[in-house]
Parts: structure tokens; sequence; C-alpha cells
């Protein structure tokens, strides 16, 4: 018997991300990406892996999109890649990229999968790095114009679009640890890119608005509660920071129009510049239709003053399950987060926008069986449906991911797949375990005990 029921239409869906799953790194008139150029250079990706054929879905989006309708899937979020749209990420269109995503789209909706458009997952045009990345101001502009000629073309057909996905991580990995492309250390660089990244949301919302009539606007965040490793005054004190810096900083500016008084002291401190211009703040918080949740695990986290920002490092864990990224299996921290931002925010909606574990998974014949995702799976679901219960406007989830890709830096040696993906086997998809039982919660909206 179904026991927790979701509401009616609530969006069931399953995400992914260009780079990760596209292949076709130069086919068609493609122009090179960060991504591109992080993965070809020696040292930065496990295994030397690169995107380069990925699950090739450039060339089997046909048979993907029927994979999404057989496991009735009521949405699919995928990214566009802006270099197969403007090779140089500001001169002329490749028509034949746009065309890539016309066919896609008009698949999808023809199975009756509402497309959930991401238009920046982290595939920057090389040449825009050239110039400056998103250190350079002249780049918000130029995302503005990417998001015109997609959303002209598009916009007839897709009403949901996300601008960014996840600019903590852009800003952070990308700029200030270096583990992602462009794999620079700077934290100044940190600040003035997580800046652009999000004036260039603001720009870009009217952009979509004007060209997707009736379309719903919004942006992705990587969110975690951040919970002190101890009752100690200095750990609490270093939770509130971590929280500044992973989850307030672009809360607050987005649904405040300020960025967080402490943060900006300690920055301010630190002698670390937000290149903040007059007005900017107002566009950055122009009301949005939705905010994706991305969502893994929380953070536990000490106080370390002589570490580097935010001070904070990992607090231990007891008793805890992990997924083969390391990260712990909190189902808890979605109900918490959800009810936090809700409360705090006050979203006109929220989606789960990612969410998913990386398990070992290994094929016997033509099955895969993965009972801890489904157990993972299961535990997140029951949380949204009590934080639905209690008001939160959770109008949809997407489990990350629908397939098995490339998992960034750590290249294909991370499966998070609801399909398995042979890459030495003619590419074959294999739904696991996890996949059939995501078939039947979307097939009954709920789940029983
Ligand atoms: C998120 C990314 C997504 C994927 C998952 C595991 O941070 O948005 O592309 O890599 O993590």
């Amino acid at each position: 018997m179904t026991t927790h029921i979701f509401p009616d239409g609530f969006l069931w869906g399953a995400a992914t991300a260009s780079y990760q799953i596209e292949g076709a790194w130069e086919a068609d008139g493609k122009g090179e990406s960060i991504w591109d150029r992080f993965s070809h250079t020696p040292g930065k990706v496990q295994d030397g892996d690169t995107g380069d054929v990925a699950c090739d879905h450039y060339h089997r989006y046909a048979e993907d999109v029927a994979l999404m309708r057989g496991l009735g899937l009521k949405a699919y979020r995928f990214s566009i890649s802006w270099p197969r749209v403007i090779p140089d990420g500001k001169g002329a269109v490749n028509e034949a990229g746009l065309d890539f995503y016309d066919r896609l789209v008009d698949a999808l909706v023809e199975a009756g999968i509402t497309p959930y458009v991401t238009l920046y997952h982290w595939d920057l045009p090389q040449a825009l790095q050239d110039a400056g990345g998103w250190c350079s101001r002249e780049v918000v502009g130029h995302f503005a114009r990417y998001a015109d000629v997609v959303s002209k073309r598009l916009g007839d057909r897709v009403k949901f679009w996300a601008t960014h996905n996840e600019p903590w991580v852009v800003a952070k990995l990308g700029h200030y640890i270096g583990v992602h492309a462009p794999g620079i250390t700077d934290l100044s660089a940190c600040y003035q890119v997580a800046h652009h990244v999000l004036l260039s949301h603001g720009e870009a919302v009217p952009v979509l608005r004007a060209n997707a009539g009736g379309a719903q606007v919004g942006i992705v965040l990587n969110l975690s509660p951040v919970d002190p490793a101890s009752a100690s005054p200095a750990n609490q004190t270093a939770a509130r920071r971590h929280d500044g810096y992973l989850n307030r900083w672009y809360l607050d500016a987005l649904f405040k129009g300020t960025y967080p008084d402490d943060m900006s002291a300690i920055l301010d401190e630190i002698g670390v510049a937000v290149p903040v211009q007059a007005g900017d703040m107002a566009k950055i918080s122009a009301p949005i239709d939705f905010l994706g949740v991305n969502y893994y695990t929380r953070d536990v986290v000490c106080d370390d003053p002589d570490g580097a920002f935010p001070f904070t490092s990992p607090g231990p864990r007891e008793n805890a399950e992990f997924t083969e990224m390391g990260w712990e299996v909190y189902p808890e921290g979605l109900y918490r987060l959800l009810k936090c931002v809700h409360q705090d925010y006050s979203p006109a909606a929220l989606y789960v926008t990612e969410n998913g574990a990386a398990i070992a998974d290994a094929p016997t014949g033509d099955a895969v069986h993965d009972p801890r995702r489904i157990a993972y799976l299961r535990a997140h679901f029951k949380a949204i449906h009590r934080a639905i219960g209690e008001g939160v406007p959770l109008k949809g989830y997407f489990v990350w991911s629908l397939l098995d890709n490339f998992e960034w830096a750590f290249g294909y040696s991370k499966r998070f797949g609801i399909v398995y993906v042979d890459y030495e086997d003619g590419q074959r998809r294999i739904p696991k375990d996890s996949a059939h039982f995501y078939r039947e919660v979307i097939a009954d909206n709920g789940l029983s005990d």
C-alpha cells in the first residue's frame, strides 16, 4: 500500500549535464570548453579520463529519451553546452549546435517529458576563459546574449529555465581550490567569479522571460545544512561562518539583495574585494519563480583558525554511512534544508534539482543490483514528503543522475546513474534496480514504508 503519496502533478525527473554525458567534443562546429582543455591537461582528471566521448549522448539521445519514457519520467533536467551553440562564447552562432538541442527538446516533448534546461553547468567556452573567464565582468554580457540565443530557439517549448548550476562550486572548486576547470587557486578570483556568475543570472532572467512566454525562471544552488562538530562556542561560530560561505552568501544575494554582513566583514579583514557596482544587487535579487536545490549530504565542521578561509575543517562523524564520494548519507539534512530555506527565504517554488548516490555498481548479467542506492532514494523521498506535508512548496525532484557519467575530476570512477553505462561494451545502457524502483514510485506517485 502506498503510504507516502505526493501532490498531484509532482514533477519526478532525472538530471544530467552536457559535459558529463554528451561527448562529441568537437562535432559539428562545437568550440572548445574549459572542461575540454582541463581534462586534456595531464594530471587534472583521475586516470586521464576526458569527456571526449562520455556517454555519447549527442549521438544516442533518441535512445536515451526512449529510456526515460520507459521509466515514466515526467521531466528531464539537462544543460546546454555554451561552446556548442556559440563556439567562441560571443561571436557567431553555430546553428548545428542549436539544432541538436532542438531535436532533443522535440523528442522529449513527443515523449511527454517536460524539458528543464540549465544554461550553465560549467562548460565555459575556452575563448572566454582566455579573455579572463568569470573573473572578467565582460562575461556577464556574453552570458545574457547566450541566454537570448538559446531561449529564442527553444523558448516556445521549454518553460523551465535555470540560469546556473551551483555558483559556489564554480567559484570554489574552479577558482579557489582549483580541482575543477579552469584550475585557478586564488580566493580573490573566487569572489570575483561568484559575483559575476550571480550578476549574469540577474541579467539573464528578464531575457528568458521575454523569449519564453509563461516560463518559470530560476537558479540551482548546492546547499547543505552545516552542523558544528561539538557544542563549543568556537565550533558553533565556525558552523555559522561555514554556512555563510556555502549557503547564505548565495541565498542572501538572490533573495535579500545583500551579501551577509558577517561574511563581508571577514572578507574585508583578509583583503578580499568583491567587485560589486551600483545596481548589481538589485539585478541579482530580481524575483525568480523557483529555486533549485542540489542536496547530497550535510557538512560537519570544526573551527580551524590556522586553516584556509573559511577557517573550518571537517569534523568527525560517528555511525555514519558514506557513499563512494566519501559523502555521509544523511536524508534528515534534506528535510532540514528545505524547511530552513522555506522559512528564511520563502522562494515561490522549490525543486530538488539533484540528489543521488555514487555506489560501486557492477552488472550481474543483464541486471545491476544497487540496494544501497534504492535505500538512499527511499530515505530522501520520505524526507521530501515530510517537508511537503509541513508546507514547503516543493514541486519536483530530479535524481542525479539518469546515467553513469563523467564525474568531473573523478572521471568515470564514480557511478551516480540509475542506469548503468557500460563504456567498454558499446555504451550499453542497463537500467539498475534503482531505475525499476523509481519507475514504480513515479507510477504510484508515492511509495510505501
Ligand atoms: C554536483 C554537480 C553534478 C554532479 C554531482 C555529483 O555538484 O552539479 O554535475 O557532479 O554533483
